[in-house]
């Protein structure tokens, strides 16, 4: 009797070892292809209030009712669950809204990759979504609306503070707080227990499948420009009226037509509908489009369910900080 219970635990644990092995050996293969999101650590600071005010604030728009959290509010984690956005001007967005949540470690922002950065896609707002005639008139409006003091104690070195730099410059240091550490952040950090078992099949389904091969780094995209495999028929199918030819509509260049940024997939569970066009509304369907317009892979039924059980451990908190006091709840 007693050698037979030394046998068994002897067994078992060889089989706790074998399983912590695998995990380490899986939290090996995926920190070489991914990264951890850390949570903000940067103290409050009238610069981030300052971007925080802005990117709230309806009023700071050409028809004094588009904030920039309009079209990324907190209840769809910063993207925007309308296909296209209405913008300052009535019109619709091109494209659908991303979530910024984590973009400040995007190196190219945009689905054509055309911003360098935060503030640079900030500073080209005021005269696009926020629909001013000009940077001046978006200034113009700012110290209408008494901001000054605000830009004066978030750059207080700047003889001239109130600018459409300075305006760019604090909303870029707001976007660099709203960062969303999720369970595949804690098992990268070494918790085996973050991750379900179905998660870690899923992290594996990911990676032999080939998903990583273009959604890789620390946000799993937006490291590189590639092809949308679509054919024409899908694009009518899924009623986009005329296919979107990518950076091609930037670069005139042929081998650009129909290549878009790849975006990252943190937090693509909340963050329906998918693509650039919005086009797909489930997350199972555009893990089947992807396998089979990037890869020519058909995949059956428990291969995408993997795949999505693994994406929903990219699912982070809304940051604490996003939302200002009082906001709207439609926001
Ligand atoms: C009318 C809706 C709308 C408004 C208002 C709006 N955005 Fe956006 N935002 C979008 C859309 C749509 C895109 C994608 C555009 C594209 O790629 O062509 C986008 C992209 C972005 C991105 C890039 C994210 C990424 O990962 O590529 C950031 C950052 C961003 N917006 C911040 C802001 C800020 C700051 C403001 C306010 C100054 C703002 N947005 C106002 C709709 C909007
Ligand atoms: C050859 C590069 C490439 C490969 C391989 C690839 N993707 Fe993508 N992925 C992209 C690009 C580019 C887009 C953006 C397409 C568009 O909207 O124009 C995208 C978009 C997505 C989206 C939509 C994200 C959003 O926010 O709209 C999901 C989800 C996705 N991919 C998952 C996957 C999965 C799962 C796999 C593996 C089965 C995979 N991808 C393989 C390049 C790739």
């Amino acid at each position: 009797m007693k050698v037979l219970m030394v046998a068994s635990v002897i067994a078992f644990e060889v089989g706790t070892f074998g399983v912590a092995n695998a995990d380490e050996a899986l939290r090996r293969e995926a920190t070489a292809l991914f990264g951890q999101v850390k949570a903000s650590t940067a103290a409050p600071s009238p610069q981030v209030e300052l971007g925080r005010a802005l990117f709230w604030d309806t009023r700071l728009s050409a028809d004094g009712k588009t904030a920039c959290a309009s079209c990324h509010p907190a209840r769809d984690w910063g993207a925007d669950r309308r296909r296209f956005s209405p913008d300052a001007r009535g019109a619709l967005t091109s494209r659908h809204s991303p979530t910024i949540f984590n973009s400040v470690s995007q190196p190219m922002l945009r689905w054509l990759g055309d911003r360098k950065n935060g503030a640079d896609q900030a500073e080209s707002s005021m005269t696009g979504s926020m629909g001013f005639a000009s940077k001046d008139a978006g200034v113009a409006k700012l110290a209408e609306l008494e901001y000054m003091p605000k830009f004066r104690a978030a750059f207080p070195q700047d003889a001239q503070p109130l600018s459409a730099a300075n305006y760019a410059r604090a909303l870029a240091s707001y976007e660099a707080t709203l960062t969303t550490p999720a369970p595949f952040d804690r098992f990268l950090a070494g918790d085996d227990s973050a991750l379900t078992e179905p998660q870690k099949a899923g992290l594996k389904t990911f990676v032999s499948t080939g998903c990583a091969g273009c959604h890789n780094g620390v946000n799993l995209g937006g490291t590189t420009l590639q092809k949308f495999g679509l054919t024409k028929d899908y694009w009518l199918e899924t009623g986009s009226e005329k296919p979107d030819p990518g950076r091609f509509a930037v670069t005139k260049k042929e081998e650009d037509r129909y290549v878009f940024r790849v975006p990252m997939l943190r937090n693509v569970a909340k963050t329906a509908p998918y693509f650039h066009d919005g086009s797909v509304e489930r997350l199972d369907r555009a893990v089947r489009v992807m396998a089979s317009v990037q890869l020519g892979r058909t995949l059956d039924d428990a291969a995408v369910a993997s795949i999505v059980s693994f994406l929903d451990s990219l699912t982070g908190d809304v940051p604490s900080n996003y939302a200002p006091p009082g906001r709207q709840p439609e926001m």
